[in-house]
C-alpha cells in the first residue's frame, strides 16, 4: 500500500536515509529540512526548504496528511548543547512541541517515528543496555531527547497520537548499493573521521587508551544506517497494519556487539591505510556502550543485517570517495 511520508531533516544522514527506503518501498516521500542537499532528494516527492516548526512546514503537514511523520531534525551534538542549551531546547523540544499540536488537532493523525538515542541512557555501568536500564542523561541533547520521548507517551494518552521513538546507538555506514548517501564531511563520529584522516593521509587520534575494555579503547555498538532505515519501515507497518493506534513505544536500535576503536582504526588501516597515535581520554565518554536490541527483533521482527565492521566501514569509504 502507498503511504504518505514526511521526514523532518530528510536531508541529513539518517534522515535521507530513512527517506530513500520509504521510497523503495513504493511510497510517496516528501522532506522538511531547513538545508537543501540534492542528493538526498533522488526520486521524492517534494521538499519544503524550511524549518521544521515553520509556518509553510506545519501547513504542509495539515494539507498532506500523512500516514507517517519520520521526526530526525533537531541539534545533536553534545558538547555545543551544554555551551548553548538553549539553542537545543527550542530546536529540539519547543519546536517538537509545536509540531505536535498541530498534529493533535488534525482528523487523521499521522504515527512519528522519533529519533531518539542511548544518550537517554547517560552513562551505564552494566551492558547491554536495555530500555528499562534506567535514565540519567548527563547532556543537554540527551535531556531533550528524553523529554520528547515522555511528551510523546503523553501525546498518545491525551491525544491518541501513537509513536515509536528509536534509542538510536552509533550510527554508521553509508547507502550500502550505490553509496550515494552518507554521513557529509566533517561528521563528528570516529569512522567518519578515521576515514578522512586515512584519505587525506593526516593522523589519527583515538581518544584514551586505558579504559577498562579489552584493548584500553572505548566501545561502541554501530549499527549502520541502512538497518536504521529498516527499523522505520518496520515501525510504521507495526503502528499502520499490526496494531493502529495501540501507543507509544520505545525501542533500542544497535547490534548487540561492541566494536572497540582500535579495532576500528585497525581495520581501515588493514585496508586503506591510516597514521594514528592514542591521545588523552576526553570527559563524558563512557568506556562501554552495548545496546539489547532484544525488543526490537522480539516486537518489531527487525533483525540487522549490514552492521558488520567491513559492510560499515567499506560503504563509508566508498561514499567518501565516489
Ligand atoms: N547519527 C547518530 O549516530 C545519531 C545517534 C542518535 C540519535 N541521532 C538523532 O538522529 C537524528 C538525525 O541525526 P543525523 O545524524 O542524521 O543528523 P544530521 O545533522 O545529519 O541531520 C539532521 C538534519 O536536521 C536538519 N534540521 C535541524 N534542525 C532543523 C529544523 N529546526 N528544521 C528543519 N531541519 C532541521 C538539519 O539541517 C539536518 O539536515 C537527530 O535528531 C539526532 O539527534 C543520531
Amino acid at each position: 500500500m502507498t503511504r504518505k511520508v514526511i521526514v523532518t531533516g530528510g536531508c541529513g544522514y539518517i534522515g535521507s536515509h530513512v527517506a530513500r527506503a520509504f521510497k523503495q518501498q513504493g511510497n510517496q516521500v516528501i522532506l522538511i529540512d531547513r538545508e537543501y542537499r540534492q542528493h538526498a532528494m533522488k526520486g521524492l516527492d517534494g521538499f519544503v526548504a524550511n524549518d521544521y516548526a515553520s509556518p509553510v512546514a506545519l501547513s504542509t503537514i495539515i494539507m498532506h496528511e500523512p500516514d507517517v511523520i519520520v521526526h530526525c531534525a533537531g541539534t545533536s551534538l553534545v558538547g555545543p548543547s551544554i555551551a548553548n542549551p538553549a539553542d537545543y531546547y527550542d530546536n529540539n523540544v519547543a519546536k517538537t512541541i509545536a509540531m505536535l499540536n498541530v498534529i493533535k488537532d488534525m482528523p487523521k493523525k499521522p504515527v512519528i517515528l522519533f529519533s531518539s538515542s542511548a544518550s537517554v541512557y547517560g552513562e551505564p555501568e552494566t551492558w547491554p543496555v536495555t530500555e528499562s536500564s534506567g535514565f540519567n542523561p548527563i547532556s543537554p541533547y540527551g535531556r531533550t531527547k528524553f523529554m520528547i520521548e515522555k511528551i510523546l507517551q503523553d501525546y498518545f494518552v491525551g491525544y491518541g497520537i501513537s509513536s515509536i521513538c528509536f534509542r538510536y546507538f552509533n550510527a554508521a555506514g553509508a547507502e550500502p548499493f550505490n553509496h550515494d548517501l552518507g554521513q557529509e564531511p566533517g561528521a563528528t563520529h570516529i569512522i567518519a573521521r578515521a576515514l578522512e584522516a586515512s584519505i587525506s593521509d593526516s593522523v589519527f587520534t583515538i581518544n584514551g587508551g586505558l579504559y577498562p575494555t579489552g584493548d584500553g579503547t572505548c566501545v561502541r555498538d554501530y549499527i549502520h544506517v541502512w538497518d536504521l532505515a529498516d527499523a522505520h519501515l518496520q515501525a510504521a507497518s507495526f503502528l499502520l497494519d499490526d496494531y493502529p493506534q495501540s501507543g507509544s513505544y520505545a525501542f533500542n536500535l544497535g547490534t548487540e556487539t561492541g566494536i572497540s576503536n582500535l579495532e576500528i582504526v585497525e581495520y581501515i588501516k588493514r585496508k586503506h591505510g591510516i597514521r594514528y597515535q592514542i591521545g588523552p581520554k576526553r570527559d563524558g565518554d563512557p568506556a562501554e556502550l552495548v545496546a539489547s536490541a532484544a525488543l526490537a527483533k522480539e516486537v518489531l521482527g527487525w533483525q540487522p543485517q549490514y552492521s558488520d565492521i567491513d559492510t560499515i566501514v567499506d560503504s563509508a569509504y566508498k561514499w567518501y570517495t565516489r
